[in-house]
């Protein structure tokens, strides 16, 4: 079988992980999570990362945040079409507004002329921006129209982990950015993920939030501060809550799986990158293919495949055991839960995504004869 997923941990991780584990320490949140996040952060090139115990609960916890900061002008969330479920069900379960945008053909990111409209039409507060499967999506462009129509842009960098735009890592464009760090990913804590921050304030609040709303893990400054602002000694501050928070933490012990995870992240780049070059030279698809904008890394997370012989390819795929996916949820327009709150909605690219599109795999552990027959069968099976 060629799975679409290969564990980044190994046994040398596990090793070193039952060897620290006979040092009993401590196993809740504490000093190894901060420094799993001082590395992230610095690997990623941003001031704040707040280690959360998935993705989804990142991408839920920063639009609270921002929620409750203020940072919202108004309820409006653009999310691409072309997404994941729970970068749209946050915006349902806060009460927030959500439109979904179109994706371009290009690298499968929001399409920029229907983003445009949409930004003159409803002019929304925010664009929760994915980029999809590590392709590199036109961020300038993307920056441009945010600045001009004054829309936060927030990036859920889950499946791009390490991907460039003219030497600049995605997720250090927007206000905050997500990450996932769930087995399957470019690293693995098993379950995991980061939002990360260059606003100090955002920071805090996020870190407050993902505990409870309390004050514990703030700087002595801030937790003075809000003391002082509602009159709370400091034995009751111990309980005591200033946001309506969650728990999203994680724990120590995987941050301490984490750490190493991020020293294999550039030479695992190297490889999801590689096996997306040879896949582009291997596949022969006259219908679509994945555009590599110049000036970029690609991290691909897995690669993207659109073909109206989608049915004969998945099905030729199976039969030979390679593991294959729709192209992650397909048009959010087209999902249960978005029909049920809000009718179908049909979009022209998202639709294309939706009928024909899947996704094959790319990890760093695939070797060439796997890359070379997973494209074989799908150049016998394009038939248009
Ligand atoms: C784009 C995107 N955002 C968010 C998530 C959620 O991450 P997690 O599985 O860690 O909750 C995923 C999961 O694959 C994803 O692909």
């Amino acid at each position: 079988m060629i799975t679409l997923v290969k564990d980044t941990i190994d046994n040398k991780d596990i090793d070193r992980l039952v060897s620290w584990l006979k040092s009993y320490p401590k196993l809740t949140k504490g000093a190894v999570t901060i420094e799993l996040e001082k590395k992230f952060s610095d690997w990623i090139g941003r001031k704040y990362s707040v280690f959360c115990n998935s993705g989804s609960s990142a991408n839920l916890l920063m639009l609270y945040a921002l929620k409750e900061g203020k940072y919202l002008k108004n309820n409006k969330v653009v999310v691409p079409a072309i997404s994941w479920a729970t970068d749209l069900a946050p915006v349902i379960q806060l009460g927030l507004d959500p439109i979904l945008c179109d994706c371009n053909l290009e690298d499968l990111s929001v399409d920029l002329e229907h983003l445009e409209e949409i930004f003159k039409k409803d002019k929304p507060a925010a664009l929760l921006f994915v980029s999809i499967l590590g392709l590199v999506p036109d961020m300038s462009q993307l920056i441009k129209l945010c600045s001009k129509y004054d829309v936060l842009l927030l990036e859920d960098t889950c499946e791009s982990m390490g991907c460039e735009y003219k030497g600049q890592k995605l997720g250090t464009f927007g206000l905050a950015s997500t990450f996932s760090t769930y087995f399957g990913h470019h690293i693995s804590t098993i379950e995991g993920g980061f939002v990360s921050t260059d606003d100090l304030d955002l920071y805090e609040l996020l870190v407050s939030m993902r505990s409870h709303g309390w004050d514990r893990d703030l700087s002595t400054k801030t937790q003075k501060q809000l003391q002082k602002d509602w009159n709370i000694s400091k034995f009751n501050s111990l309980y005591t809550f200033y946001y309506s928070g969650f728990n999203f933490r994680s724990t120590d012990l995987q941050a301490y799986i984490g750490l190493t995870q991020i020293d294999k992240l550039d030479d695992w780049g190297l490889k999801r990158e590689a096996n997306f070059k040879s896949y582009q030279n291997l596949i022969n698809n006259k219908y679509w293919m994945p555009y590599e904008r110049p000036n970029t890394f690609i991290s691909n997370f897995a690669y993207p495949v659109i073909s109206p012989s989608r049915d004969k390819i998945v099905s030729d795929l199976q039969k030979n055991n390679v593991e294959v996916r729709p192209m992650i949820s397909g048009s959010m327009g087209t999902q249960p839960f978005y029909i049920k709150a809000y009718g179908r909605l049909e979009l022209k690219n998202a639709s294309i995504v939706d009928k024909y599109g899947f996704y094959i795999p790319n990890h760093p552990k695939l070797s060439q004869k796997d890359l070379e027959f997973i494209s074989e069968i799908i150049n016998k099976g394009d038939l248009k």
